[in-house]
């Protein structure tokens, strides 16, 4: 019985698959190679398909025996879903559904999706807890949330658990630095201060202590593990339930600069710019519930660590 990765050759799909493979896992790397790297999907099986073509996924499942899945193809740029919704909703919510009817039919039981603290919205308390109010603001957080509420359906109806992992801000490389943050356009903070030798700070008249953003940055090494441990989780009979993915603590945009500044020993100009749309002030995890029921431990909890990794696959 294989694992099947959608986004497989993505930013934290590689890494999962990667992890896997390490245990023991037989995975299937589903992708459509549009966002992600053929590079990258450098362990077990691939397949070229596109989860909006559902004779390409039920190939996929004939051709494998699928017994879960780790759902992680999705289009993830919260401003291009403001101006592109429909390409959201066709790509994330269509696709799901087309793989959640596929694992229907060939009776794969198990699901894990890769949600987001986007669907919280502009939080009202902070850190934030699962059961804290879902109110996205963006079409890319309502499409993360509009799955999520059909994964209760697809449970009652057809029997496919679920867990749902709703990451904060990911951040780092794989530290062999055979896979790392590749995505074109880059438009996160980190690796675009890496890149390069200035940067726009959009909004600087927040109300958090130093006027920009406050955003909670999780190393990819600890993502892919916390899908590990939903895996286990699912296979060993559990129940559905929801997990936040970050640290627990809060970084500035101005305070990342800074740190990113340090670790690659160079001086980075930054600019002022206007508010992004979509962007809300503070976003802290709460992931104590991880931490109890998935025995998950992150293992970088330093940001100049976490930037570390960054930098040294950047560097390669
Ligand atoms: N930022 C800048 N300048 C830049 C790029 C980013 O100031 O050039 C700021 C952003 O405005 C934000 C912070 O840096 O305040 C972090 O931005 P990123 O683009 O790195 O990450 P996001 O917080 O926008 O995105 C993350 C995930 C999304 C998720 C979103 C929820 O990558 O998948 O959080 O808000 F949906």
């Amino acid at each position: 019985m294989k694992i099947l990765i959608t986004g497989g050759a993505g930013y934290i799909g590689s890494h999962a698959n990667k992890l896997l493979n390490k245990k023991g896992f037989k995975t299937v790397v589903f992708d459509n190679l549009s966002r992600g790297h053929k590079e990258f999907a450098k362990w077990g099986e691939f397949f070229y398909g596109d989860i909006r073509n559902k004779r390409e996924i039920h190939a996929c499942f004939k051709k494998h025996r699928i017994s879960a899945v780790m759902h992680f193809a999705a289009y993830a740029y919260v401003g291009e879903s403001v101006s592109e919704p429909a390409k959201y909703y066709e790509n994330n919510l269509s696709g799901a559904i087309n793989l959640l009817d596929a694992m229907r039919e060939f009776k794969a039981k198990s699901f894990i999706f890769s949600s987001t603290c986007a669907v919280y919205g502009v939080p009202e308390r902070i850190p934030i807890i699962e059961n804290h109010k879902r109110c996205p603001v963006s079409p890319y957080g309502k499409s993360k949330f509009m799955i999520e509420e059909i994964l209760k359906d697809y449970e009652s109806a057809y029997g496919i658990r679920h867990v749902n992992l709703r990451y904060f801000n990911a951040a780092g490389a794989d530290p062999e630095l055979e896979i790392g943050e590749w995505h074109e356009p880059e438009t996160h903070l980190i690796p675009i201060v890496l890149r390069n030798r200035s940067v726009r700070i959009f909004g600087t008249d927040y109300e958090t202590p130093d006027g920009t953003c406050i955003r909670d940055y999780v190393h990819v090494q600890d993502l892919a593990a916390a899908h590990l441990a939903a895996l286990e989780y699912l296979l060993e009979g559990k129940r559905s339930d929801s997990f936040n993915l970050g640290n627990g603590s809060g970084f500035s945009v101005k305070e990342v600069i800074e740190t990113c500044a340090d670790v690659a020993g160079k001086k980075i100009k930054s600019e002022n710019s206007k508010r992004r749309p979509g962007d809300p002030p503070v976003l802290i995890a709460d992931s104590s519930k991880a931490k109890k029921i998935l025995k998950w431990k992150p293992r970088y909890i330093d940001l100049h660590a976490i930037i570390e990794t960054a930098w040294k696959w950047h560097n390669k």
